[in-house]
This record gives structure tokens, sequence and C-alpha cells, in this order.
């Protein structure tokens, strides 16, 4: 690469000079560009406040922000909000709270909210003699990091536990300590990171007090939280009589139908080539909320895999139970979700989504978001079982394809009719369109 090609100091330069850096870069001009500020705010107070949130910012990138209503989790009727690029989503969502809101809703429990983090490190001394130190070192370790922990223990939260664990026998002088927290209604990231960086230094400290020669040192490779969360879990359920499945079993009698579904799901539980799309199709609900109330989604997504591997081969996040004339579809996922700090604060519509939801506490947002990421695998896993998934997605394919060919308001509106019991594809758009 040309060095004269570097760009230096890009965070520096003014929104418009990126700009036309950029133009220049790729040998366009700054006027090429001009959708970008179609998409910026006209408040600017507003558009800065956006700007803050990350680096080299050029514009805004929308999503549609749409609502799911008729979710009744734990017997309160909530209106989720999702953020969400794939259309049908929301339709799916807000089609399973509709089928269950009559059948009892959701019923949604957090198990857990430990978060956990780890201080990395290295020492050439001997695994019992560190032992033998450590109820000094925890001791140190929690009070030298307590200041950091005082607005998280008025909220009931702080440090649960806090443990050595020697891995000598996997990787030569490596150990670890790992912290346990309770973030309360802080997803708590920049706190457990802050407090780790702490105890990393005062760990480092204590062997310098109390040894000698290479003892006197330790190695700190690394301290952060740790983004598997299996103790941060939400347990969600729905459930009725299988006669109540008439609605949905298409041509097949209910009891047949609760099999089928139930097979679906199982397949799902010993292959990994569908526990990922299955998988996949429950965070297409919990992503959208996590992503509309400011959460960190790929957190929430990274522990839901590691969970989902956590005997040793991926599998499903959801399990069928069919049992003395009931099916109920359930749910068990960990999820690190927060209501205050971060985005959820300073994000606009984040913090109007947590309004919507009533301004939930952490524990209350982890139920109605796990809820959302079951009413979309319920209607996935429906689809799939009864009419297929391309049935549901027509209504996109159609739009695309229509807008592509440059349709007009009539022209949309005729297509829709036309093709209301028809395949769409590109081919036969361009035919209705005498394209
Ligand atoms: C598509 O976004 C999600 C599905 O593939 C989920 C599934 O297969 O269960 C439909």
């Amino acid at each position: 690469m040309e060095k004269s090609n570097y760009i230096n100091g890009y965070s520096k330069l003014t929104n418009e000079a990126k700009v036309d850096s950029m133009a220049h870069f790729l040998g366009k001009t700054v006027d090429d560009f001009s959708i970008l500020n179609h998409f910026k705010l006209p408040d600017s107070n507003l558009q800065a406040r956006l700007e803050e949130i990350s680096e080299n910012v050029l514009s805004n990138y929308m999503l549609p922000y749409s609502i799911a209503p008729n979710f009744l989790v734990n017997g309160k009727h909530y209106l989720v909000p999702m953020v969400i690029e794939e259309s049908s989503v929301v339709a799916a969502a807000s089609a399973a709270a509709k089928f269950w809101f009559s059948r009892g809703g959701f019923t949604s429990k957090v198990v857990g909210t430990t978060k956990v983090g780890q201080v990395h490190f290295k020492w050439l001394g001997n695994g019992s003699v560190l032992n033998q130190h450590f109820p000094k070192i925890k001791d140190i370790l929690i009070n030298d990091s307590e200041y950091l922990l005082a607005n998280m223990k008025k909220r009931n939260g702080g440090i649960t536990g806090i443990e050595l664990l020697d891995f000598t026998h996997q990787l030569p002088n490596y150990y670890q300590i790992r912290v346990s927290f309770e973030t309360a209604d802080a997803m708590g990231a920049n706190i457990i990171n802050s407090v780790l960086e702490e105890m990393a230094q005062s760990l480092k400290q204590y062997f310098a007090d109390n040894f000698e020669g290479a003892e006197a040192d330790c190695e700190i490779v690394m301290a952060i939280l740790s983004n598997h969360t299996p103790e941060s879990l939400v347990e969600c359920y729905v459930e009725c009589d299988i006669e109540g499945l008439a609605e949905v079993s298409g041509s097949l009698l209910p009891a047949d139908y609760a099999l089928k579904f139930k097979t679906a799901v199982d397949i799902a539980n010993i292959d990994i080539y569908r526990a990922t799309t299955h998988n996949k199709g429950i965070y297409n609900g919990i992503d959208a909320v996590a992503l509309a109330t400011g959460n960190d989604f790929r957190a929430v997504e990274a522990c839901g895999h590691s969970y989902a591997s956590r005997d040793g081969h991926y599998k499903s996040l959801t399990t069928v139970d069919i049992d003395n004339g009931k099916f109920r579809y359930t749910l068990r996922i960990p999820m690190a979700l927060g209501t205050v700090g971060g985005l959820t604060t300073m994000h606009p519509l984040a913090k109007l989504s947590l309004e919507i939801l009533g301004n939930p506490s952490a524990r209350e947002l982890m139920e109605i978001t796990a809820a959302a990421g079951l009413a979309n695998t319920f209607s996935a896993v429906r689809a799939l079982t009864t009419s297929g998934i391309q049935k549901g997605h027509m209504r996109f394919h159609l739009n695309n394809s229509l807008n592509t060919l440059g349709a007009t308001e009539q022209q949309k509106l005729q297509a829709t009719k036309f093709f209301k019991d028809k395949k769409v594809s590109h081919k036969a758009v361009q035919d209705f369109l005498g394209k």
C-alpha cells in the first residue's frame, strides 16, 4: 500500500472534512455523499448527542422502530418496542403475542442475574502457596475496589464471590481470579471492567509486597468481564391445552400438530445446522428488543450461543413438553440486560422504549425480552411446520421487486391484489408490470 494513501488523523477531522477525505480517497466528490446529510437530525443538539455515542460519525443509520402489541407477560400487558432490519419479524412476534394473549400469555421468570469478570495472570510460583495467600489477597482486592461499587451497592448490587483458579496444567503459570457480581439494574460492563482493572493493580502490588525474586512479580495478561453469563438466566414458557392449538394446526389435528412441532424442536436439539437457524429465530425477537432498549445485543447473543453449547454440543435454547393434554414451549436463555446507564439513558429512543415498557427493572426487561424471543421462535416453527416460511415473506419480496422495478403507487396496489394468492418471483413481478 502506498504510504501517500494512508489517512492520518481521520478522527480529528470535522464531520465535513471526514466526508471530504472519504470522497477524495474514493475518487468522488462531496456531493456524491449528500445522502449522509439527509439522514442527520434537524435538531443539532440531538444530533450532537447521537454523535457522542460512537467515533468518526458521518451520519445516522436508520432502521425501522416498531411496536409488537399484545404481549401478556406474567399477567401484564406490554407493547414491545422492536428495532430490526428483517421484514416479518415484528409481524411474527405480534401474531404469536396475539395467539398466546387468550391462552394465558407468557410466564417468564428470572432465575439469576449474576455476571462474571476475570483477571487473567501468569505467576511463576506454586499454586498451593498462592492458595494459602488467597484469603488475604481476596480481602485486599475487595477493599481496594470498593469505592467503584458505591452506586451499584445503593441498588443492592456488588461483588458476590471471588475465587482463584489454577489453570497451570493447561497453560504454564496461568492463574485466574474469577469475580461474580450482582449488577442490579445496570448491565454493569463498565463498572465490572473498572473493578477488574483495579484488582489487577492490587494483585500486582500484593506480589511485590509479599514475595521475593521471580515470584515478586506477576504478569497481568488481561482483566475483563466475561460475556458467558449462564447464571444470568431467564426462563419463559407458553402453555395451553393441546386442543388450543387448533387455530394454528392447519390441516393436522391439534394432537398431531403438537407432536410435529415438538419434532421440529427436537431436531434443533440434536443437529447443529438446524439448531443455529432455530436459535437465530429466537434472537430475531431478542436482538430487536435489546436494540430498541439500548442494550448490547452482541453480548446478549454471545452468551446465548455459549450457553447453547454448555453440554459440549450446540443445541436449541427451547424445548417442548407434551404432558397431560398440555403443550408447553419453553425458552431458557442467559441474558445480561440493563435499564440504567450506558445507551439506555443516552439514546432518546432507547429511553422512550423503556418508558413504553413502563420503565421496567433489568429483571422485568429480561422477562419481556425472553417473551419476545419465544414469540418469534413460536411463529417461525409454526410457519415452518405448516405453510412454510416463504409465504410470510412474500410481501417483502413483492415490495422489493416492485421498488427495484420502479413501480408506481397504483401499480403497487394492483400487484398486492394480484399476488395475494400467487407465488412471488422477480420474473413474475416483471411480467405483471409488463417490463
Ligand atoms: C428467519 O429469520 C428465522 C427462521 O429461519 C427461524 C427458524 O428457522 O426457526 C425462520
